[in-house]
């Protein structure tokens, strides 16, 4: 593509530094502008339609035009647009957020702490989990173990926590503090005659090993996604999380649960460890807590968690930690009209119901020529292509998802897979379209290989 001269395309390359690019090649590329939303679909700057089927970036709940959220964030703009919540001072919209998240947890949890990002969630975890270590006085109990291809974000700490090398090549990270235990994908990191159940008790295993190979007494909590999303839509086998914490228990490590994308209904069930029976001691909730529409995350925990953070902040004077933008009004105000549209228009149900049609129809596409498998919980979802003879890892993944696009369809790549998240407003027959594009896409990537070994016999 070539940039037109002044056109926004060029505007944008010459002025911005994007997230998750090859910065150089956008120089020369640029993006795609997208105008508006509305529903299910966003529309790019030519008017062209697009199903947007990974919701952003795994996060619009309610869709793009959602009237009810505009106007809650208007009436907060009009009544209060800002206030903080340091120094002994808080607002209504704060403490109706807290209350309700605290009301839909599916474990008992003691208090709520606001911070806008999953990344800036993960982060203060991370350090609360460090706070607390020494509050008991557990010097030595600072490490945390992650999983490979787990994603918690992007800064310092939750950065360290993710298990994907492109997040840590160049930044220094991770930090010395955090370890990765495997992956728990059957599909990708099974042994050849290796039984799901087999594979299951070496992943525990292993995870066991760390645990005693570093110091059970030198570890102070376990992250994971539910089902990890980011990583490739990758669902744990049976058993894994039962395994799990068992351990962690064994051991006296906390386990945090990141539901960043699981959370708010995304997997059937309002909590992804409602679906995979997780009772963890801290929850980080984002992405669909607003749908996205303002930026807002939470840190919600258990007493056992809370209790000694207060001792110790008693003991120093202070909690010394806090944003400008934590439990910002406006943000918490969308969130909690967010929150009670996923209830009162039952889209848990929704993604519940759907989820066999969207299992289906991921099937009916993993029997393309182009394909290998299929996996999905709930309205998440990932495509496993098989990449053909003399393709570069992840580029027969790249063309579907280009391809799909050209069809009116986003979805996102990842390795070998392309995954799916759609808006949980989506209906059975907008499913149904989303994947006709995708096949479409399977069919035009078909033809281009077809046509390049054609040329290259010649
Ligand atoms: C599970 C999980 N945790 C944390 C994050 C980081 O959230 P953010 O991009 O808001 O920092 C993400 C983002 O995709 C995520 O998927």
């Amino acid at each position: 593509m070539s940039l037109r001269l002044n056109s926004p395309e060029a505007r944008d390359a010459a002025s911005q530094m994007h997230p998750m690019v090859n910065l150089r090649a956008y120089e020369q590329t640029g993006g795609m502008v997208i105008e508006s939303g509305e529903g299910i679909y966003v529309f790019d700057s030519t008017g062209k339609r697009y199903i947007e089927g990974m919701a952003g970036l795994w996060s619009v709940a309610v869709g793009f035009s959602e009237p009810r959220l505009k106007e809650a964030a208007a009436a907060q703009m009009g009544k209060l647009p800002y206030y903080h919540t340091f120094s002994y001072k808080t607002h209504g919209p704060s403490i109706d957020l807290a209350e309700k998240l605290l009301s839909m947890m599916p474990v008992p949890m003691s208090k709520v702490h606001f911070t806008s990002s999953g990344s800036e969630a993960n982060d203060l975890t991370c350090k609360m989990v460090w706070y607390r270590s020494n509050a008991l006085g557990l010097k030595d109990k600072k490490k945390i173990i992650g999983r490979e291809k787990g994603y918690h974000g992007v800064t310092i700490a939750a950065g360290s926590i993710t298990g994907l090398s492109r997040n840590h090549e160049s930044f220094d990270l991770p930090l010395d503090r955090m370890h990765h235990t495997s992956c728990p994908s059957f599909v990708h990191f099974g042994r050849p005659g290796e039984t799901e159940a087999e594979f299951t008790q070496r992943m525990l295993n292993d995870l066991e090993d760390l645990i005693l190979r570093e110091g059970p007494e030198t570890i102070a909590a376990f992250w994971g996604e539910p089902v990890m999303g980011a990583g490739g839509v990758l669902i744990p086998p049976p058993g894994y999380w039962a395994g799990v914490q068992a351990i962690l228990r064994k051991h006296d490590i906390l386990l945090v649960a990141d539901e960043v994308i699981c959370g708010f209904g995304r997997t059937g069930k309002m909590f992804g460890c409602e679906t995979l029976g997780i009772e963890p001691d801290v929850i980080v909730v984002s992405k669909q807590i607003s749908s996205s529409y303002l930026p807002i995350s939470a840190i919600i925990v258990n007493d056992n968690f809370y209790q000694p953070i207060a001792d110790e902040s008693a003991r120093l004077g202070v909690f010394g930690h806090g944003f400008t933008a934590s439990g910002h009004p406006v943000a918490a105000a969308v969130a909690l009209e967010n929150l009670a549209i996923i209830e009162e228009r039952g889209l848990v149900q929704n993604a519940a119901d759907l989820a066999g049609r969207f299992a289906a129809g991921l099937e009916t596409l993993a029997g393309h020529e182009l394909c290998a498998s299929s996996r999905s919980v709930g309205l998440l979802g990932a495509l496993e292509l098989a990449p053909w003879e003399g393709m570069a890892a992840g580029s027969a993944a790249a063309a579907l998802a280009a391809a799909a696009q050209e069809e009116g369809v986003i979805v996102r790549n990842v390795g070998e897979a392309v995954c799916f998240c759609p808006p949980m407003i989506i209906t059975a027959a907008q499913i149904d379209d989303m994947f006709a594009g995708i096949a479409r896409g399977l069919d035009a990537v078909a033809r281009q290989r077809a046509a390049e070994a054609t040329a290259a016999a010649e």
